[in-house]
């Protein structure tokens, strides 16, 4: 790239020398003997740089050199100086001047004013190219892209962080910028590694191409968010120096996914189940009249007594199962009906109250006064929610709570109810199967609950979630349809 300097001094013979020397080093250059003439070349063909003498016939070269510093920031002005104007000369960098050299001029320092001058000039340029590309930067994140965006330094270091992304986790720019990424994301502190959670930081750094993962995160209330990260590295002198992070939440796909699989899972094990309860139901009625009636001719005091009511408490253990089976196999369709979801849950609560009493535990319910009425089966609904809250009531310890909370979600259009328990959690490798059928970890539990729960709350259209630490508690979270065009008053 050619550069133009505009070379001013009042002694033209200095100045044909001068410029001829600069001309041989590639500048393209114009040449002053005074202020005016000076400041009209100026304007003519702005200069990227100016080498003018301190002291000119017409003009302080102080006051031209504040001038044209004013009319373009950007000029790089080199002052020359004889060796009695040093005190101007000095003071000319308050005015921002590059440099100074003294007369005579010496090949060198030449050398080195110019090329301090054209440093800062690239400097300056850099400066302003990354403040554009910062503004275009927070463009970008903030107003064109939908998805969460975090830039990360390679020290792990937040320097950057989206409106989209700071909603979602529920904190303020100030408290996220400078914090480690795995710390906000992860709650955790150390960076991401291993086969199912890789770092696509460091992965990205060590190919220096772009790199594709999913993650699972936490939002602030612990419940877990699956992001599919994209992450592409910055580069400054060749090497990666940062890296954006684009997360796209796909919670909703998965959970779907999860859930279509669930459901053909059900529907074979359901088809099996009905088959089987039908069949065994029979047997089981006569094994328990018998054994009630053989009961009947004996003395209590007959140690066969003992036996038969041991035959006929069992028997009623396995009919429990099998009415389990047949509600889980139970494909009806809800016959639904509009109903205040308030007064709903409040009779469901009193429902399990007894039950909980007998462990000292409270259920109770909080429901937001907007949350109006739903469609839905009564019936079915009701067993699903207290399926949740018998769990809830069962995992936790005496002096806990079951809360079931209802409020409107922020899906447009969902109806959210929580079923949350202060109990011992669900270990995170047992979560994946706790809506499976026959799952149980409780001696008398059918496993068929959760199973049940999740068909139900399918057949009405919505999802069930949970979310869970040991030692503090699960959450059981439904989101079911609700019609927001219809009646909305508690
Ligand atoms: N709130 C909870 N807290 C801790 N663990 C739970 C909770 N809910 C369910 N689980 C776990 O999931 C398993 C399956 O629950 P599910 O309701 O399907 O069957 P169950 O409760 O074992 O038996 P049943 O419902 O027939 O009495 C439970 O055995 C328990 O291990
Ligand atoms: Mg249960």
């Amino acid at each position: 790239m050619e550069y133009s300097i505009l070379l001013v001094d009042d002694e033209e013979d200095f100045c044909q020398a001068l410029g001829q020397r600069l001309e041989r080093m590639g500048y393209i250059v114009y040449t002053a003997t005074c202020g005016r003439d000076a400041l009209t070349v100026f304007r003519d063909v702005n200069p990227m740089i100016v080498l003018m003498d301190v002291m000119l016939p017409d003009n302080n070269g102080l006051d031209l050199m504040k001038q044209m510093k004013t009319e373009n920031p950007d000029t790089e002005v080199i002052i020359i100086t004889g060796h009695g104007n040093m005190e101007l000369a000095i003071k000319s960098f308050q005015y921002d001047a590059t440099d100074f050299i003294t007369k005579p001029i010496d090949r060198e320092a030449l050398e080195q004013a110019l090329d301090l001058a054209t440093k800062k000039m690239f400097d300056r340029r850099r400066l302003q190219k990354s403040a554009e590309n910062k503004a275009m930067r927070d463009v970008v994140i903030n107003e064109l892209v939908n998805d969460d965006v975090l830039v990360i330094g390679a020290d792990y270091r937040i320097i950057d962080i989206n409106l989209p992304m700071l909603c979602k986790l529920g904190v303020t720019r100030e408290e996220v910028i400078g914090r480690f990424c795995y710390e906000v994301t992860h709650h955790q502190n150390s960076p991401c590694s291993g086969k199912d959670h890789p770092c696509p930081l460091i992965q990205s750094f060590n190919t220096k191409k772009p790199f594709q993962t999913t993650h699972v995160h936490l939002d602030n209330q612990n419940r877990e968010i699956y992001y599919s990260i994209s992450c592409y590295p910055i580069f400054g002198n060749g090497q990666p120096t940062s890296a954006i992070e684009m997360f796209r939440d796909i919670t909703h796909e998965i959970n779907k996914q999860k859930n279509l699989l669930q459901q053909s899972k059900l529907a074979s094990i359901g088809r099996l189940a009905a088959g089987v309860a039908h069949e065994i139901n029979n047997p089981l009625t006569t094994i328990l009249t018998t054994a009630m009636l053989s009961q009947e001719d004996i003395e209590p005091k007959n140690p066969m007594y003992k036996e038969l009511e041991i035959i006929a408490s069992e028997t009623l253990r396995c009919r429990k199962i099998v009415v389990a089976l047949l509600d889980f196999a139970r494909q009806s369709k809800p016959l639904k009906k509009e109903y205040n979801l308030k007064e709903l849950i409040e009779e469901i609560v009193l429902l399990t109250k007894k039950q909980a009493a007998f462990k000292d535990v409270r259920v109770e319910s909080y429901c937001a006064a907007d949350v109006g009425t739903v469609q839905i089966d009564k019936g079915q609904l009701q067993q699903a929610i207290i399926n949740l809250i018998l769990n809830g009531i069962e995992s936790t310890d005496s002096g806990g709570e079951v809360s079931v909370i209802a409020k409107i979600d922020p899906d447009p259009g969902y109806v959210e109810i929580q079923i949350r328990d202060t109990g011992k959690g669900i270990p995170k490798e047992d979560l994946d199967k706790v809506f499976d059928p026959f799952y149980t970890t409780k001696e008398s539990g059918t496993g068929l609950g959760l199973a049940i729960t999740n068909g139900i709350i399918d057949q009405h259209g919505g999802v069930i979630t949970v979310s869970t630490h040991v030692g503090q508690g699960s959450t059981f979270t439904i989101r079911l349809p609700f019609r927001q065009d219809g009646p909305n008053v508690c």
